[in-house]
Parts: C-alpha cells; sequence; structure tokens
C-alpha cells in the first residue's frame, strides 16, 4: 500500500482546521444591546454602531474616509459612481480575482478591461496597465490578492500620468501596508469586504475608504437613495439602499477588536511556514517586496513546479485534501467567467460593448499558469493552527515529494472536477475516480 492517503495510507491530519469566525460572549452581547436599543437598520443614515465602526476601521487601517455599506462589490460599484464614471468608460481591472472586481464596472456601465498579473506578486501588472490605457479609461483597480499587495508606487505614477482614479481592491487585505501605509489608504478609493470568511467579518457588509471628503459624502448618499448629507449642499445623486445595518455593525466592532491579535498570530505563523516550505524540493514561494511592510494573511499562495511533481496544482491540491490539509487552487481566470460571455450574461455592457468581450481573443499567460497550473492556495484558519498545523500541512507536501512518481498516474486516474454551479464562483474541486 502506498503512503499517500488517496492510495489508501494514512492521512497526516484528522483534525479539521480552526473555524471561522471566532465568536464569544462579545458578540452575543453587543448583538443583544442593539437588539434591545430597537435601532436595528440602517436609516436614517447612518446609525450610532455604523458610526462608531467607521471611525474604528479607519483609524485602524491608518486613513481614509469609511462609508460602510451592503458588501465588497457594491463599494467598488459606489466608488465609480462617486467618481462620475459610468457608461462606455474603460476601467482596468486585473485578470487573477473574483468576479466582482469586474463584475462592479458593469454595474456601473463601465467597461472592465482586463490585463495580467505580475509574475511576481500575482497583483495587477503594471506594465499591462500603461499598455491598456486608452482616451476612454477613467480608473484602475488593482486587487492586493492572498497575502501580496500590488506595486502601489508604479500604479500612482501611472494614474497621475494619465489623470486616472485607482481603486483598491482591499477585500484579501485588512491591515497590509505598503511603505507603511495602509491598504486601501493609498489611491483615491479603498474597497472591503467584510463577507463571512473575510478576516474582518460581519456575515456581510462592505467599507469604502475615501481619500477625499466630497467623494465620502457622495458615496454616503448614493447608498443612502441619494438623500444629500449636508442640509447646506443640494448634492443631487443617483442613489438606492445599500445602507449596512446596525446589527451587522454590532458585530464588526467587536472583530475590530479581535483583529490585531489575530493578524499578529497569523503573521508569524506565516513567516514559519515560508521557513518550512523554502527547503521542500519543487516548492517556489511568491516573491516578498521589500515594500510591503506588514502582510495580511486571508489567502496564501505558493506554487509548484509541475515538472518536478508530474501534475498540476489540481492534482497537488486534491492529495492534499485527502491528506487533511484544505488546499484549493483559488480563482480561474476572469475571461473564463460565465458572468462576462456576453451570450451567457445577457448584461447590458457585454451586449452594447461585445468588441470588449471577445473573450476567446484573450490570453494573459501569467493569470493562466498561476490559475491552471502552479498555484496553491490556502485560507487564513491555517495560520490559526499553532505550529503543529503548520507542521502538519509540510508533512503533507514532504510525503507528496517523496512519492511524487505516483503523481502523474494520479492525474490520470482521477478526473478533478469543478463543483460549483456555473464559473462565477471560485472554484472548489474534487476528484472523481474515472470509471
Ligand atoms: C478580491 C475580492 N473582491 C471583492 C469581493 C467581494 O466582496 P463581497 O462578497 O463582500 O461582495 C471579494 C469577496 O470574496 C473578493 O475576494
Amino acid at each position: 500500500m502506498s503512503e499517500l492517503a488517496l492510495l489508501g495510507g494514512q492521512p497526516v491530519r484528522s483534525e479539521p482546521y480552526p473555524r471561522w469566525p471566532v465568536f464569544d460572549d462579545a458578540e452575543i452581547q453587543s448583538i443583544t444591546k442593539t437588539v434591545l436599543s430597537g435601532r436595528w437598520g440602517g436609516s436614517p443614515h447612518p446609525g450610532p454602531n455604523t458610526v462608531e465602526f467607521a471611525t474604528k476601521f479607519s483609524e485602524l487601517i491608518g486613513g481614509g474616509i469609511a462609508v460602510p455599506m451592503i458588501n465588497g462589490t457594491i463599494t467598488m460599484e459606489v466608488a465609480l459612481r462617486a467618481a462620475g464614471i459610468g457608461w462606455g468608460d474603460k476601467v482596468i481591472v486585473p485578470a487573477y480575482t473574483f468576479q466582482a472586481t469586474a463584475a462592479a464596472p458593469m454595474a456601473a456601465g463601465a467597461i472592465p478591461v482586463i490585463v495580467d498579473i505580475s509574475p511576481d506578486s500575482y497583483c495587477i501588472d503594471p506594465i499591462a496597465v500603461e499598455r491598456a490605457i486608452t482616451s476612454k479609461t477613467k480608473a484602475i483597480i488593482v486587487v492586493h490578492i492572498a497575502a501580496q499587495m500590488a506595486d502601489m508606487d508604479a500604479v500612482m505614477d501611472i494614474a497621475k500620468a494619465h489623470n486616472l482614479i485607482v481603486i483598491e481592491d482591499a477585500a484579501h487585505a485588512h491591515g497590509a501596508c505598503w511603505r507603511g501605509m495602509g491598504s486601501g489608504t493609498i489611491g483615491d478609493f479603498g474597497s472591503f469586504s467584510l463577507h463571512s470568511a473575510k478576516i474582518i467579518t460581519t456575515g456581510e457588509g462592505g467599507v469604502l475608504l475615501c481619500k477625499d471628503e466630497e467623494m465620502a459624502e457622495l458615496a454616503a448618499s448614493i447608498i443612502d437613495c441619494g438623500r444629500a448629507k449636508d442640509p447646506e449642499k443640494v448634492n443631487f445623486t443617483m442613489g438606492v439602499n445599500y445602507r449596512w445595518s446596525e446589527l451587522h455593525a454590532a458585530l464588526g466592532l467587536v472583530a475590530l477588536e479581535r483583529f490585531p491579535e489575530q493578524m499578529a498570530q497569523r503573521s508569524q505563523m506565516a513567516d514559519y511556514l515560508e521557513e518550512c516550505l523554502s527547503e521542500i524540493p519543487g516548492i517556489r514561494l511568491l516573491k516578498r517586496d521589500p515594500r510591503l511592510t506588514r502582510r495580511s494573511l486571508y489567502r496564501y499562495i505558493f506554487n509548484i513546479d509541475t515538472e518536478h511533481f508530474g501534475c498540476n496544482n489540481d492534482t497537488f491540491s486534491f492529495a492534499m485534501v485527502a491528506e487533511g490539509i484544505p488546499f484549493d487552487t483559488g480563482y480561474p481566470p476572469m475571461h473564463r467567467y460565465h458572468l462576462f460571455q456576453p451570450q451567457l450574461s445577457k448584461l447590458a455592457v457585454p451586449a452594447a460593448f461585445p468588441e470588449f468581450f471577445d473573450f476567446d481573443a484573450m490570453s494573459f499567460p501569467v493569470t493562466e499558469t498561476a490559475s491552471e497550473k502552479e498555484s496553491i492556495w490556502m485560507s487564513e484558519s491555517i495560520f490559526r493552527s499553532g505550529r503543529q498545523g503548520i507542521e502538519d500541512l509540510v508533512r503533507g507536501i514532504q510525503k507528496l515529494e517523496r512519492n511524487r512518481d505516483k503523481l502523474p498516474q494520479i492525474a490520470e486516474d482521477y478526473a478533478v472536477q469543478v463543483e460549483t454551479i456555473n464559473q462565477n464562483t471560485k472554484m472548489l474541486k474534487r476528484g472523481v475516480k474515472k470509471a
């Protein structure tokens, strides 16, 4: 019998990794207090919990005016609307990200122009950004993916030279810092998700950090059905109800208190993981840019040498899941998401501008290699599992490495299937033994 769990051996770990979110009586008390106050919703906007959360959130991140709202997708749509970006304007987005980064411009009526990522960071490639700029380009959305940050020095220089708005999609990067500056505070806007899996979570929710007071006022008006936020000014805005509730904010206030300690713990364990991984043949870590002065560990990506292991990331992560280590392979390249296929999505923007949605003609080699061959993703919970959790993971990879001669056959024998309704969500892959 082989050592590998997939072939009947003993898995390296039987205990699950710690669950998320973490909570105790503090959340229950905060929610109870809000329930008893009778002030549950977001109207009149903003409510007291939301105001307190907004102040504490921007203090924690290190700047900006925080406008909480219902999620971390609407945040980007609202930022674009506040900046006057809409129908037919172009917004540059990276090919390696969750669909929200490109869905938000479409919801605002703009065309997402997809560009490739840098092989060092897996964040947007500034050279590709510069090449994609035309007279119609109005904004760049960068994504600080996994434990990385985009090269904000280069992106801000390009934006300045071409008079473009910069939105930082910091859904993965609460608390990360670029040369000491908080992620989400460098561009014109920072967009944060507070969705259940995120490292500051309230179940659902989002925060838009705005650099400029007028933009923050417009954003607050847009999410509150267009109501003016300054009685002295009549700022007509097209708005709808994207308000956040006081019950969500009650959870958020506790989450903010928990965050610094959780962040330090994850960061310490990520350093330990890297120390261990750097000694395993066939494993390649992403580069660590010295300007990334503080990392945030929502997700973590490393790469495998497909020649060395004789398989791609699907088979590798599938074999690791059998060992009790919850790896996955992250996002598909953006142009494969069904949402952006005009014939499937039937959305107004792809229908009106089909020339920008000819995905068969598009190619993003760095993203495709990362997504479909080399990159392995893991979640924040691994970094809360102590040294034992990290060591189990490392033992699992070492086991695969020792048994790598078996992996090509496993790839042959198992069809690794995408187990989602469509490709608009992160791919969860499961191996199914071929008949
Ligand atoms: C990179 C990125 N951007 C945006 C979002 C959207 O956030 P939400 O689910 O709060 O709308 C997510 C959520 O998974 C994300 O990972």
